[in-house]
């Protein structure tokens, strides 16, 4: 309760900055880029897409999925950070959980997802194009792939050298069809930079952009994320739908019935008071990992700045239990644990079942399902921690769905922006990234002089 005045002001200044930001009675600086458009997107979507339909930013976005889901069986996504976590956080959190391995049939006839420039992996790299179908004209449709590039600058240079590398195979592929070629690229970059020129160049059929005033790692909701889950035929309507009855809530609900409020209220509270610094999402299904890995990206780029803002650590169990539960039960009384629990299944419970073999003495829990053992876990857990007095707070969704999922999205995106007005920080930029990129950019620079100086020198240089 005390703290609730500071949460509505903190609301109510997060809410403004997009108000001015639009009105421009608030100029974006260097260090606060003011980076809020995404608050608005899911709305903004869903109202052109009522009104204009095909024609519509979402209605192109799933055009052009369905165009690629019916042209190949493979599209390799291409980014990394805000550009390339989203969109795995939807297919692994709501798709098939063995998406590739079924067949095209089983698949509704959406291709295979496959996420690369995501790291500087060269083997990973390779494997990936062993893979592919290297002749699309000579093995027809079922080995027929398609590039998806993710770059909001159009500069990073992993996505850039990958796409570099993946666009060669796939104009190889495509036996020299520009044509082909330019129909099986989609880029989503800014209205301008090296991306755009290249795309432009190659003659893309398609392009996205991502508007301005929406930062990388709050981008999921744009093309980013919503272009990939409309290759793989999710439903990206419901998905916008629950960020925006999200959004709702935020705007509308006092802290006590508000869930962004609510959670940025116990984080703020567990890492003030109590030394909470490292903020463990503990994700009671396996296919929520990649959301937390997104989570832990949003919030340690956001709020990771003047020797401030909380540890994020994502954490799947049973599994992690088994591992970090140890230091999580009896280590040091750092955390703040946010178990994120999907209370139904979308398949059939596997029942532990009678057996003849009875060695492992389960027969005594035959009426037992799989998702018995689970409940009986997470309450398990959640007591061992309240004996000893560790802290521990639920965030409960129902299915792992559109909706859910989008719910989830838009809720930690406004907890964080929430949270870096709470405590004074610009939650938008990441001021420190830039420093890895500065000192790799010139190392590879000088080594590359270096090797072309050496060969001037030897005269064999032509
Ligand atoms: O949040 C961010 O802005 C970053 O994580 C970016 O998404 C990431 O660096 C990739 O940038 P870009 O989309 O410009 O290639």
């Amino acid at each position: 309760d005390a703290l609730a005045p500071q949460l509505e002001a903190a609301r109510t200044e997060v809410l403004d900055d997009v108000k001015l930001w639009n009105e421009g009675g608030k100029v974006p600086t260097e260090k606060d880029p003011l980076d809020a458009g995404f608050l608005e997107l899911p709305e903004r979507l869903l109202s052109e897409y009522r009104s204009k339909g095909d024609a519509s930013e979402l209605g192109r976005i799933i055009t052009c999925g369905n165009r690629l889901a019916e042209a190949v069986d493979r599209v390799v996504v291409l980014g990394i950070g805000g550009s390339y976590m989203g969109a795995r956080a939807l297919m692994e959190g709501i798709d098939h959980p063995f998406h590739n391995e079924l067949p095209r049939s089983q698949r509704n006839g959406r291709p295979r997802l496959y996420f690369e420039g995501n790291n500087v992996d060269n083997d990973a790299a390779q494997g990936l194009l062993d893979i592919l179908g290297r002749d699309q004209k000579a093995t027809g449709v079922d080995d027929s792939w398609g590039i998806t590039v993710i770059s909001k600058s159009g500069g990073t240079l992993e996505t850039a050298v990958a796409f570099r590398t993946f666009l060669a195979a796939l104009r190889a592929s495509c036996g020299g069809d520009a044509k082909r070629v330019a129909d099986l690229v989609v880029p989503v970059t800014g209205e301008s930079g090296k991306l755009f020129d290249l795309a432009t160049a190659l003659g893309c059929e398609e392009m996205f952009h991502i508007p301005d005033g929406v930062g990388g790692r709050f981008s999921v909701l744009t093309a980013v994320g919503l272009l990939p889950a409309a290759i793989l035929g999710l439903d990206v309507v419901a998905l916008l739908e629950g960020a925006a009855a999200m959004n709702e809530r935020f705007r509308t609900k006092k802290p006590g019935d508000n869930p962004v409020l609510d959670y940025v209220g116990v984080c703020h509270l567990m890492e003030k008071d109590h030394g909470a610094l490292i903020r463990v999402l503990s994700v009671w299904d396996k296919g929520l990992e990649a959301l937390g890995l997104w989570y832990d990206q949003l919030l340690s780029e956001s709020l990771g700045k003047h020797e401030k803002g909380a540890t994020p650590l994502t954490v799947v169990n049973t599994r992690d239990l088994h591992s970090r539960g140890q230091q999580h039960q009896e280590g040091r009384r750092d955390k703040l644990i946010t178990n994120l629990i999907v209370e139904g299944h979308q398949r059939d419970a596997i029942a532990v079942g009678k057996s003849d073999f009875n060695q492992d003495q389960l027969n005594t829990l035959a009426d037992k399902t799989v998702p018995d053992v689970l409940s009986a876990a997470i309450q398990g857990t959640n007591k061992a921690y309240a004996d000893d007095k560790r802290p521990t707070t639920n965030l409960r969704i129902t299915h792992s769905d559109e909706s859910a999922v989008g719910q989830l999205f838009q809720m930690f995106m406004l907890a964080t922006v929430v949270e870096g007005r709470l405590i004074g920080i610009s939650p938008y930029g990441q001021p420190g990234v830039e420093a890895y990129k500065k000192n790799m950019n010139a190392i590879l620079r000088a080594t590359s002089m270096a090797i072309e100086l050496t060969w001037l020198g030897h005269g064999s240089w032509s």
